[in-house]
């Protein structure tokens, strides 16, 4: 057998195989005879046939008349998912109104047999009729309230691990097994993990109390989230997490054996997967915990890694001389898997892309397990019969290993089977309106009209037709993939792999940053230089420019490293934003050698009367003057000088003084990829010589990035120009505000108002930097931000686990220092940290003001204003929104459409973000730039970009000229 370090290099292996690959891998060992797939079939068709007799539980019964497909279940479960937290009455009418909006729901009355849905339905018709009315008048909030409740209560064992055993131990649970989940989603503060410490250590007591002497196998368990136990559970932080979270889990390890009850660690993101296996083999090392046959790992099937982690844990198992129980899931977190893999740019997704490919893991993974009886004590939780029938065919007579299912979903699957099969439900225990959330997960997991549970609880469904229901069986393309055939999508890097990280860190620290050579040349012989080269340039065409574009991107991505290191070093980047960084710049590139293409390619044939032919061509204007700022000092550098080129310009480009070293290395970079030098220019110098270009006689254009207080002196410098005018292209600063009102999911808003204000140390022109929070949940939102705020790392952005770097320099820190002298005087201090002796550093730092005390200019750095509102208030806060000039980003936190649509509508803003962070734009995806104060447009990275850079010629011709008008005489029927 493989060793825990061959086992884990082998997971690694597969982590980065392709779909197919690893598939082809899978299939050898589950070629089983025909014999053996015919009993595997026609156990399925049994199981389905016995459930339906069963009839459907409450939760199917829900899905099938609400399908998550439909307008109205989707209404639904936004309802579900925020009703009870929201701790407002106006904010509840308020989204139930809005829910009410979008669905039809007289047609659901009566159809089914469930109290919970004829509840919800009757509830939602009558208050349907009574839109328009007062909707506090009606008992209907209350109605739904009560039928939100009783969802929760289908799904949650209980409010208090107290209520969850005895519910247990009910008639209706006999037969199962139980293993009590502690609902925690992952803790973001350092109170949080404290307090599901204390509660997972309660629930063992109770547990094991409740059962004294049943063990481990048999009796009941507790299921553990380790990202419920520590604040900043990410692979980056992995010596934080070995140091702190290893003794924690070791604690409860004790605790259950002591009271001999299991405890199975719960699967999480695949980004946790290889920090969790090392959790677990340290905490397997502990003394004291040695030969403890009561642990468990979770695995998740949709993983191309399963099957590896299965022989980790039989490896793992031998290693340390006991049994270790695993329970095999299919997973939960699909689509934001892949939506996360797209994101980042990864070279492959983590997990399978076909349903198909995960059930074939899950069964290759199930007969591996079934293998080591002696190493792996199996549990296989699924609610799919075709599934649970394969797996029943594969473990035969044998009786040491047991299925499990959710509470509230698969009862009647299994209730038939307990006899021969032992099986254990796995019981979420926490307060409803915490629930919900997780309930939502699970409904929208099993209740998509394509899952089997849906399929099975649908009795117009032949059973024949539910086990061979037709699935796409379409691989998603790769993530790098999913914008072709115009371009393919920057790659990224999954810092998540330690390998990853570590090649990195040798790479970064073999390059060092060098003297500044300043490139050679008076300004006013460069800028006649590219005079002098811009008739060659435009003159080749748009593909020819694309190509080169597309071949710095190429070269860029190929060595990314020296770049990576100047925008940590010269920039003071953290790894994260670095790559971020990288990625953008190679995306302009690609995008505007793809607008390239598709404008400056061919004439655009316009309508024309007949013996006449028109034609429009998008040209350059001439020589573009490119001034950049230091904050994206290689992405707007790049973005500018992409999409200038692109529509056939010669470019003179200005980076800000603070980073020469990463301008000059991408000008090099064109240059490499075949933009000749007289075409793109680079000069260093600070403001005297950006004003010096902007006065240049012979310049056709302008393209600026920085304060609006420069763009102003460029636009004055231009208007005392005396040749043709100029056009000017200014991307300046804002004053970004988000709004979250009392429907927002508290966790998700403070998560997103952290990452923007607070990321890249607040240095974005998009970071948030005020926020407006609903006084209801207001102390909830930033007592979570003050704890996340809190467990930042400041320090040298070189280390990969720092997690906000220096300022800028010490200029830019002395502004921010003003700006917090003066909040002090009028304002209250949230929160603010310690900073680190050496270096240009600002903490994390937020201050609550009054309303007539809301910011008028921007402060670059991570300093937050927060203001309170009510709901009555709504119109002040519009009103600083239109009033305060500026129109760069907006945040919006809120479950209630029509809200989010107002705001919409009645803000005058570039970019608005709703329930996510509001930094951190996508190229072609969500086109970049403000208005008003903010910029003077076209966005960047938009479809409308390359026009703004160029220039328009319409040819007509009288092609009756030479010889007449043959096509009108030459016309037949
Ligand atoms: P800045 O305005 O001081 O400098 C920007 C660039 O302009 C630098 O290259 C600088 O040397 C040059 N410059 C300064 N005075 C000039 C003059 N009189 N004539 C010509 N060029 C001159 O801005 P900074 O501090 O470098 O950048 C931060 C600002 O940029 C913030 O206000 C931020 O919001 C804004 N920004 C806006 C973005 C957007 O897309 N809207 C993106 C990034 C930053």
């Amino acid at each position: 057998m493989a060793s825990l370090a061959e086992c884990r290099a082998h997971i690694r292996l597969l982590h980065r195989m392709d779909e197919a690959e690893c598939l082809e891998y899978l299939r050898r060992p589950c070629q089983w005879p025909r014999k053996m797939r015919q009993a595997m079939h026609g156990k399925a068709l049994a199981l389905i046939a016995a459930a339906r007799a069963h009839g459907p539980s409450e939760i199917e019964a829900f899905l099938l008349e609400y399908s998550l497909s439909s307008a109205d279940g989707q209404a639904l479960m936004g309802l579900a998912e925020a009703l009870l937290r929201i701790p407002d009455a106006a904010t509840k009418d308020a989204m139930i109104a809005d829910t009410l909006e979008r669905g039809q729901w007289d047609g659901h009355r009566g159809h089914s047999d469930s109290a919970v849905v004829n509840l919800s339905s009757i509830a939602l018709t009558l208050a349907r009729r009574g839109v328009g009315l007062d909707l506090a008048q009606w008992p209907i909030r209350q109605a739904l309230e009560f039928g939100m409740g009783r969802l929760g209560g289908i799904f949650v064992m209980g409010e208090t691990i107290a209520a969850a055993l005895r519910r247990a131990a009910a008639a209706d649970q006999a037969g199962f097994r139980h293993s009590f989940d502690m609902l925690g989603e992952e803790a973001r503060t350092a109170g949080q993990a404290e307090s599901y410490r204390a509660s997972y250590h309660a629930a063992i007591a109770a547990i094991g109390a409740a059962s004294p002497g049943q063990g481990p196998l048999s009796g009941p368990g507790v299921s553990v989230k380790l990202s419920a136990l520590h604040p900043r559970y990410h692979p980056l932080q992995k010596q934080r997490v070995m140091a702190e979270l290893v003794p924690v889990v070791v604690d409860l390890c004790r605790a259950a054996q002591a009271v001999d009850i299991g405890l199975t660690i719960d699967a999480e993101e695949a980004d946790r997967l290889d920090l969790s296996l090392d959790v677990v083999e340290a905490v397997l090392a502990a003394p004291g915990l040695a030969g403890w046959n009561g642990l468990g790992v979770a695995v998740q099937a949709y993983q191309k890694r399963a099957i590896g982690v299965i022989d980790w844990a039989a490896a793992a198992a031998r290693h340390f001389h006991c049994r270790l129980s695993v329970r095999l899931v299919k997973g939960a977190y699909w689509d934001s898997e892949i939506k996360r893999a797209q994101e980042r740019g990864l070279p492959h997704y983590p997990v399978f892309t076909t349903k198909a490919a995960t059930d074939l893991s899950y069964l290759a993974c199930a007969q591996a397990m079934l293998a080591a009886p002696n190493l792996i004590q199996s549990a296989f939780a699924s609610h799919n019969a075709a599934t649970i029938a394969a797996i029943d065919v594969l473990a035969g007579e044998r009786q040491d290993w047991e299925f499990q299912r959710l509470h509230g979903m698969g009862e009647a699957v299994y209730r038939p089977m307990l006899d021969r099969r032992s099986c254990r439900v796995y019981a979420p225990v926490g307060r409803h309106c915490h629930l919900l959330p997780y309930l939502v997960r699970r409904l929208l997991e099993n209740g998509a009209n394509s899952s089997f549970v849906h399929l099975a609880a649908d009795p117009r469904v032949a059973p024949e037709d539910v086990v061979n229901a037709p699935v796409d069986e379409s691989r998603l393309a790769p993530p790098v993939m999913i914008f072709s055939p115009q371009r393919r999508l920057s790659l990224g890097r999954d810092l998540c792999d330690g390998e990853t990280i570590s090649h990195m860190q040798q790479r970064l620290a073999g390059l060092s940053c060098g003297d500044v050579e300043i490139p050679a040349g008076d300004p006013q012989d460069i800028v006649n230089q590219a005079i002098d080269a811009f008739a060659g340039w435009d003159g080749l065409g748009g593909a020819r420019r694309a190509d080169m574009l597309e071949c710095a991107a190429d070269l860029l991505e190929a060595e990314p490293e020296p770049f990576l290191h100047l925008a940590i070093v010269e920039a003071g980047k953290i790894w994260v934003d670095a790559i971020a960084e990288i990625r953008e710049a190679v995306d302009f590139l690609r995008y505007y050698a793809a607008e390239a293409r598709r404008l400056c390619v061919h004439a655009l044939v316009l309508p024309a009367v007949t013996g006449e032919a028109n034609q429009l061509e998008i040209r350059g204007r001439g020589v573009f003057v490119c001034i950049s700022p230091w904050n994206f000092p290689l992405a707007i550098f790049i973005g500018q000088v992409a999409a200038a080129l692109a529509a056939g310009n010669t470019v003179v480009a200005k980076p800000a003084p603070q980073t020469p070293r990463m301008a000059i290395a991408a000008t090099a970079l064109l240059h490499r990829a075949g933009v000749p030098p007289a075409v793109l220019a680079v000069v260093l110098g600070g403001a005297d010589l950006g004003a010096d270009l902007v006065g240049q006689p012979g310049i056709a254009g302008i393209a600026f990035t920085g304060s609006h207080a420069t763009a102003r002196r460029i636009a004055a410098i231009l208007a005392q120009g005396q040749g043709p005018l100029v056009p000017l292209i200014a991307e300046t600063g804002g004053v970004n505000a988000m709004i979250v009102d009392s429907s927002a999911l508290p966790e998700q808003a403070a998560a997103d108002i952290v990452a923007s204000a607070f990321g890249a140390a607040g240095q974005r022109c998009s970071a948030l930097r005020l926020l407006f929070v609903q006084e209801e949940i207001a102390d909830s939102v930033l007592d979570l931000v003050a704890g996340m705020a809190g467990q930042m790392r400041l320090g040298d952005p070189l280390d990969p686990a720092t997690d906000m770097g220096p300022l800028i320099d010490a200029a830019a820190l002395a502004r921010l220092q003003a700006d917090q002298r003066a909040l002090a005087s009028h304002g209250r201090m949230l929160f603010t940290g310690a900073v680190p002796e050496t270096g240009v550093f600002m903490a994390p730092t937020a201050y609550e003001v009054g309303w007539d005390h809301l910011p008028t200019h921007e402060s670059f750095g991570p300093l937050l204003q927060v203001r309170r509102w009510r709901r009555d208030q709504l119109p002040l806060v519009l009103t600083w929104l239109r009033q305060n000039g500026h129109g760069l980003t907006l945040g919006i936190h809120s479950r209630i459409d029509t809200l989010c649509q107002q705001i919409g509508k009645e803000a005058r803003i570039g970019n608005i973000y709703v329930n996510r962070g509001m930094t951190g734009a996508m190229v072609g995806c969500q086109p970049f730039g403000g208005m008003g104060l903010s910029g003077t447009g076209p966005k960047s990275g938009g479809p409308f970009t390359l026009l703004r850079y160029a220039t328009e010629i319409v040819t007509s011709i009288n092609v009756t000229a030479r010889g007449g008008n043959v096509d009108l005489l030459c016309r037949r029927k």
